[in-house]
């Protein structure tokens, strides 16, 4: 958990202060990107568990005004220019894919070229037990990833390490031609989190 005098020295918050993003996980998508070059103009990119919407700003930035961004939250996220949200829960996986495709179809689009996730439970402080709610949440995220993207399209999900890691992991393996975990630079030094990178489905 983070503590508020934590926040008054982190870096990143306080870069995400100044450069109007909603959130510091903003630079770890930014990491992400700089490293494995996952999302590109013009890229239709579908963030799963987007609230305040950080990453939702950064891949915007990214795709442009030709590209498409769709943010989907059990939270209202608030709105912003050239993304469209939806509340749903992602473990719902088929009511997830369902919601996504209507708005696709709305805009005249069918396929997605990306899905990020950064979804993560509500922390309970118990390890293993957030570590296996953690794991349900990436394994939807990579369900609904191939229920939606294209072939070739990548895919960036977050995990806390534990017992199920190895798992999802292989799991990503199984579906993209790339598999890699990363720890972004703005990933708190004391956080369990991973994130794994698939980029070209099969
Ligand atoms: C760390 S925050 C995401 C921060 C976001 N990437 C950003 O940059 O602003 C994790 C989010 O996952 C969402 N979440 C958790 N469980 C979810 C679920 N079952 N379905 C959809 N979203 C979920 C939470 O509501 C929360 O907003």
């Amino acid at each position: 958990m983070v503590k508020r005098t934590d926040l008054k020295t982190d870096r990143f918050y306080k870069r995400a202060k100044k450069e109007g993003y909603r959130s510091r996980s903003a630079f770890k998508l930014l990491q992400i990107v700089n490293k494995f070059e996952v999302i590109k103009k013009g890229d239709t990119v579908v963030d799963l568990g987007a609230a305040p919407g950080g990453w939702s700003q950064v891949a915007k930035g990214l795709v442009g005004d030709k590209g498409m961004v769709i943010s989907v939250d059990l939270q209202q996220i608030e709105e912003m220019e050239g993304v469209v949200s939806i509340k749903s829960d992602i473990t719902k996986e088929k009511e997830t894919v369902t919601a996504v495709r209507e708005k696709l179809r709305s805009k005249g689009r069918d396929l997605v070229d990306v899905v990020i996730s950064d979804t993560s439970p509500k922390l309970s402080g118990k390890r293993d037990y957030d570590h296996f709610r953690s794991f349900e949440l990436s394994r939807s995220a990579l369900n609904i990833a191939v229920a939606l993207l294209r072939k070739n399209g990548n895919f960036v999900a977050k995990i806390f390490q534990g017992a199920y890691y190895n798992k999802f992991y292989k799991d990503v393996k199984e579906k993209f031609g790339y598999t890699r975990a990363y720890s972004p630079e703005a990933s708190r030094k004391r956080s369990a989190e991973v994130y794994v990178i698939g980029k070209g489905l099969v």
